[in-house]
């Protein structure tokens, strides 16, 4: 590795509160990974700024991680750094809501909606922070936080600081600029959505109808990564998964949900290689009975090889 001489190494450790070989499993939802070779959590977005600034000049490889909902991290765990972003400040002015990237999108819709605003229900059944959410578009109950966003502000390293109108971002289903085009390595410092006058008791009661609904469909209660694949465009990848036979394959530990399809389970003590099998063995199934490629939604990093 080319990254790793000794003026670099000297660099990270000297990073304010920085930690050598952390494990990274209890930061995702999944519960499964090895260690960060260098780990921090920060909230302070210019402490963030100056870390990635120097990874991206030095060439050291660096992973930005939110709530860890969508990331299978690799059992030999992840090169260089890893910077958990926990700036979870909010600003509501008028309808208008500005939430730093490492606010969970499930606690935001609880705050807007005792703020009375309307048109963020939706993020109850998100599970990660409103930085990923931006990363990948996320949504649920067929919104997507597109819908809403007005601005982001974000941070390119070597570029400084940016703010980009959601256009820039070529946001869409489960994608971006940042996740998957021209803006991958940026930092997502914040976000702004646009909502709309509402009653808080109204919001409450949809949310909590929606979230009964979602426990009744999808394992939210076990260790596992949300949707493991894309819906193919017209279809759902949970239904193919079940046509196929394959709720309840396992490989190790970890198996193929019965409730849902699309969902992949740790149940305990199940290695990212576990899940990787699965997923593959998933896909190639999948291919044959119905000629259809399934693509992974789950983010894999680290070191694969
Ligand atoms: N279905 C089956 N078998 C299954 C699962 C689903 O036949 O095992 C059928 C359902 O009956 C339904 C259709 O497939 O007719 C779609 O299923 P569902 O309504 O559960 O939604 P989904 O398309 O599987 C999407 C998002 C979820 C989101 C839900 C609820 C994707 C990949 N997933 O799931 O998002 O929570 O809608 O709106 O788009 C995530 O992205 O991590 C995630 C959980």
């Amino acid at each position: 590795m080319t990254w790793r001489t000794r003026s670099n190494v000297a660099w990270l450790r000297e990073l304010p509160g920085v930690k050598e070989g952390e494990p990274l499993a209890s930061r995702t939802s999944f519960g499964i990974g090895g260690p960060a070779e260098f780990f921090f959590e920060l909230g302070r977005a210019e402490a963030i700024e100056k870390a990635i600034d120097g990874c991206s000049s030095r060439e050291i490889p660096y992973l930005l991680l939110g709530a860890g909902t969508n990331l299978l991290v690799a059992d030999r765990g992840v090169d260089g750094l890893v910077v958990r972003i926990v700036n979870r400040d909010h600003e509501i002015e008028g309808t208008r809501v500005r939430a730093g990237a490492g606010l969970k999108m499930m606690r935001l819709a609880r705050i807007v909606a005792d703020a009375n605003l309307r048109g963020f229900e939706f993020a109850i059944g998100v599970p990660g922070t409103v930085g990923g959410a931006v990363y990948q578009d996320a949504g649920c109950w067929d919104r997507e936080i597109r819908e809403v966003l007005v601005e982001v502000e974000g941070y390119v390293p070597g570029a400084g600081k940016q703010t980009w109108k959601p256009d820039a971002l070529e946001l869409g289903y489960r994608t971006s600029a940042l996740r998957d085009g021209a803006l991958r390595g940026a930092l997502v410092v914040s976000a702004t959505v646009q909502l709309a006058r509402g009653d808080g008791e109204e919001a409450r009661q949809l949310m909590a109808r929606l979230t009964r609904e979602r426990n009744e469909t999808q394992p939210i209660k076990t260790k596992n990564c949300g949707s493991v694949f894309k819906n193919p465009p017209g279809d759902s990848a949970g239904r193919l998964v079940q046509a196929a036979g394959l709720k309840g394959a396992r490989e190790g530990a970890a198996v193929v949900s019965s409730l849902h399809g699309n969902f992949i389970i740790n149940e305990g003590g199940a290695t990212a290689a576990d899940v990787r099998r699965l997923i593959e063995r998933v896909m190639a199934e999948v291919k044959r009975r119905f000629g259809i490629q399934l693509e992974p939604e789950v983010e894999m990093v680290g070191r694969w090889k």
